[in-house]
């Protein structure tokens, strides 16, 4: 099991998706309440970041064509896009006394 540290978890804004660039991969975080959301920050319909969209409670929407994907899931709950994104397992990990947003990438 291979974990990917992110971001604080104080850097995710209420209501505003958080790009995180990796070597080999962007993620898009997403904070509702108490739990926070890690998914691919791309599309399944266009190579468009979703971190670029309008994120409404566990719902982001796709700015290019309108899809609205759960951040929970990753399912598309809107067409066009008809995949889900792929999503991440999230714990959150103190680093120095800093809670921190941890992936698990496989
Ligand atoms: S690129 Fe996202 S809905 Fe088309």
């Amino acid at each position: 099991m291979t974990m990917l540290a992110l971001a604080p978890l104080s850097a995710i804004p209420d209501n505003r998706p958080l790009r995180v660039e990796h070597d080999f991969l962007d993620f898009v975080l997403v904070r509702s309440g108490d739990d926070v959301y890690a998914l691919e920050d791309r599309c399944s319909h266009g190579d468009i970041p979703l971190s670029e969209g309008e994120l409404a409670g566990c719902l982001l929407e796709c700015w290019l064509h309108g899809s609205v994907f759960d951040v929970r899931t990753g399912i598309p709950q809107t067409p066009p896009a008809a995949s889900p994104v792929k999503t991440f397992p999230v714990t959150i990990d103190e680093v120095e006394g800093t809670p921190t947003v941890f992936v698990e990438i496989g």
